[in-house]
């Protein structure tokens, strides 16, 4: 029962109120927070707002050309940074899924926003940062790669800007509220949540490029397949594990997907969804015969709590 004129209007001036006559940028990934800020953003600022995406290497499978068609659409141009590089740098070695997540972060703040910045000659960078990921990192269950003031950190001093964070007080149901009362199309507000981490929340271990590879391939045979369940979320996950399994009668030394497919309504509890196990055979069939090196398809029956909904 949010009043949604209302709260774009406050936001709107909130927004002009901060950045004056300055340049504001922000990072689209095409996710519901995300383009929901770059709606929002152009909005308030409309040319000194400059919209920026981040291709980090680690995004599905044609997702920088599909998100910036949709905006020039919307009348909203999105310049695209090619960053694979700086990212797969910095996550060279990196197993640990926090230091993962750090990796990423640093890689997004200080090296390519950092830069950005003083590109745009811009004072703020825009985020869609919302109460869930806050609420995961003060919890210390996962440290959501936008966090920054409630971890005691300050980004000017970090990185060099401020931050503005429109939507810090909603959840995933709200903020699709505020992207239906800005007039986005349906397809992008009631899109599936995509974390900023991207891919590398789905493989286990080191997220080299053949791993990230591997997984891109699995979420796009999935995606395929899932495209009319009507579930809160569903993902491909690389496990690090290997397993024999069994290629033209020789036996090799495989890797597994893991798949999972989430009821929620705020991602802060949820429910494997009871999915047709026709559904899930031939997702597993999909994804064995056209990925050679994976042999082995599983399905999570686990809840959230105790498990989370990404693997890393
Ligand atoms: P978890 O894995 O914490 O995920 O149960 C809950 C929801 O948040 C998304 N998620 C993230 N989103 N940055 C984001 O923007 C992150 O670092 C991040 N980690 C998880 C996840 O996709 C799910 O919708």
């Amino acid at each position: 029962n949010m009043n949604v004129e209302k709260f774009i209007a406050d936001k709107v001036k909130d927004i002009q109120q901060a950045v004056g006559d300055g340049m504001a940028i922000n990072a689209l990934s095409g996710g519901v927070d995300s383009s929901v800020v770059t709606v929002l953003g152009h909005r308030a600022l409309g040319k000194n707002l400059k919209t920026y995406f981040i291709d980090n290497g680690i995004m599905r499978e044609g997702e920088p050309a599909r998100v910036v068609a949709t905006f020039k659409k919307m009348g909203i141009p999105v310049e695209v940074i090619d960053a694979s590089r700086a990212f797969f740098a910095a996550l060279k070695g990196v197993t640990d899924p926090e230091e993962k997540r750090e990796a990423i972060t640093q890689t997004f703040y200080k090296k390519i926003f950092g830069k950005l910045v003083v590109k745009s000659k811009a004072t703020y960078l825009l985020q869609g940062t919302i109460l869930t990921d806050v609420d995961e990192t003060v919890a210390g269950i996962k440290r959501q790669h936008n966090v920054f003031a409630q971890l005691g950190i300050d980004p000017q001093k970090a990185f060099g800007y401020k931050i503005l964070e429109p939507l810090i007080e909603l959840r995933k149901d709200g903020v699709r509220k505020v992207g239906r009362g800005l007039g986005l199309p349906e397809a992008v507000f009631e899109r599936m949540p995509f974390p900023g981490p991207a891919l590398a929340a789905r493989v286990i271990g080191e997220a080299k490029p053949d791993r990230i590879a591997l997984a891109r391939k699995a979420t796009a045979i999935m995606e395929k397949t899932f495209k009319d369940v009507d579930a809160f979320q569903y993902m491909a996950i690389l496990h690090e594990d290997r397993v024999t399994g069994m290629r033209d009668n020789k036996r090799v030394f495989g890797n597994q997907i893991e798949i999972r497919c989430w009821d929620s309504v705020d991602a802060r509890k949820a429910r494997p969804t009871r999915l047709s196990f026709d559904l899930l055979e031939s997702v597993a069939k999909k994804i064995t015969k056209t990925i050679p090196e994976v042999v082995s398809v599983t399905y999570n029956i686990t809840s959230k709590p105790t498990s989370t909904m990404e693997a890393v």
